[in-house]
């Protein structure tokens, strides 16, 4: 059930929505490659020092580093890096929920049959009038952390891991549908080249950056919730096999996402760097074309908005937790209460498409600014630390216990990844960034 409740967090709008719009912006095959080697190299050894700490601390990510923290270096600070993770956790559930909202929104355009036989050109026209509406996306926005909030006030997980249970398997059948159509109508080779066929000479600093946060956003780590989700694993359960299969799945979720999309972008024109409005500019065409599109339309923007919201839940559990344990105050007010306050933060996300579109500074909007600061440099940091804590400062009989069923050779290559690979690339590719080298 762990498996369930972990790639229900990890698989959500950052494998369909944000994968491929990044991909997109960045130009795709280099960044790709990047991405990927940053999972592999640095994500799997974080998640697996993150179910670790989970496991071990038994709480929400801030007590369990607090906890930890005395238990193993006679140091509580170690609390902060639960903090970093929180306030991180907090940025991106903000703008979360305005986008699943859009993808709801789709869910009912899709369902009233209004992508059959349509133009590139239309999709655009919904989609722009979504982003200039502030009082739809309001809606949307409010609904969806509704839903969020009372789920988590209920603290219902176990239906959810059996929703997720069900999920997978029903995206799985879409998605396939979804590719024989770009297979046979889209420019399949060419998607396939901008996917995988690498330009190394359009990579900066800032690529890198955005292809290690995607690395994090994308398993959910740095932010404490899978060390939330760790606190439920069972002792007998493997720690290493367990983050294996999730990032396994949660990576072949987002080439299919991205296999599915950019034949549909080449063969209609469309601009792979379209940004964050990418997937619902291009997918409706697939769903006004193929048969039966309505059905497999409603149904694909009705699942991505459950995998949102199974993403949600985990955005916002660690800080409710965290708040309850604190403040000693009930869990549908904790709940209220956060939500309250990310409800609030996401207008700002709201008007960055319309009201405040031009008002633009750094990274791009407000919107890009919020994202870039938590996905590409808070996640980042508190996942380092969390690594850092786990592989240089919790006991070699501590992680050896967690990790007891790995072989030495598999013990030894986490050991290794978590201790300099991972902590020094995102160093290196922060202070790159910086501008310090
Ligand atoms: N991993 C989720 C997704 O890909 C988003 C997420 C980020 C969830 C961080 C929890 C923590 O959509």
């Amino acid at each position: 059930m762990f498996i369930l409740a972990v790639s229900g967090s990890a698989i959500g709008l950052g494998n369909i929505w944000k994968f491929p719009y990044i991909t997109g912006v960045n130009g795709g095959g280099a960044f790709v490659i990047i991405y990927l080697i940053c999972i592999f190299s640095i994500g799997l050894p974080i998640m697996i020092s993150e179910i670790m700490i989970g496991r071990k601390g038994k709480r929400n990510p801030i007590t369990s580093m607090e906890i930890l923290g005395i238990e193993e270096t006679g140091n509580g600070v170690w609390k902060i890096v639960g903090f970093i993770g929180l306030m991180a956790g907090f940025l991106i559930l903000s703008f979360y929920s305005v986008i699943a909202g859009w993808t709801f929104h789709y869910f009912l355009l899709t369902l009233q049959g209004l992508f059959i036989e349509t133009s590139a050109m239309e999709v655009k026209t919904v989609f722009n009038q979504l982003t200039q509406s502030i009082p739809k996306q309001l809606i949307y926005h409010s609904f969806f952390m509704i839903l969020t909030v009372s789920i988590i006030s209920k603290g219902v997980r176990n239906g959810l891991e059996k929703a997720v249970y069900f999920m997978m398997p029903a995206l799985l059948i879409i998605m396939c549908v979804l590719l024989y159509y770009s297979i046979t109508q889209g420019n399949f080779s060419e998607g396939v080249s901008f996917l995988f066929k690498p330009d190394f000479s359009i990579i900066t600093a800032s690529t890198i950056l955005v292809a290690m946060g995607h690395a994090f956003f994308t398993l959910s780590l740095g932010m404490g919730c899978v060390v939330m989700y760790g606190a439920y694993l069972e002792e007998h359960e493997s720690i290493f096999k367990t983050s294996i299969i999730i990032v396994l799945c949660d990576t072949f979720i987002a080439l299919f996402a991205g296999l599915i999309i950019f034949p549909i972008v080449f063969a209609n024109n469309l601009d792979p760097g379209a940004g964050p409005g990418l997937i619902f500019q291009t997918l409706p065409l697939a769903f006004g074309q193929i048969n039966g599109g309505i059905l497999f339309g409603a149904l694909f923007f009705a699942l991505i908005s459950f995998a949102a919201l199974t993403s949600a839940i985990s955005l916002l559990e660690p800080s409710v937790v965290w708040l309850i344990e604190k403040r000693q105050i009930r869990r549908s007010t904790a709940a209220i209460l956060m939500g309250l306050l990310i409800w609030s933060m996401g207008i700002f996300t709201i008007l960055s498409f319309n009201n405040l579109s031009s008002f633009v500074f750094w990274k791009g909007t407000i919107f890009d600014n919020i994202d870039f600061l938590a996905s590409n440099i808070l996640l980042p940091i508190s996942g380092l630390l969390f690594t850092v804590f786990a592989s240089w400062f919790m006991s070699h009989k501590s992680s050896k216990r967690e990790l007891s069923d790995t072989t030495i050779l598999q013990y030894n290559i986490w050991r290794f990844l978590a201790r300099y690979i991972a902590p020094l690339a995102v160093i290196i590719i922060l202070i790159n960034f910086i501008g310090v080298f």
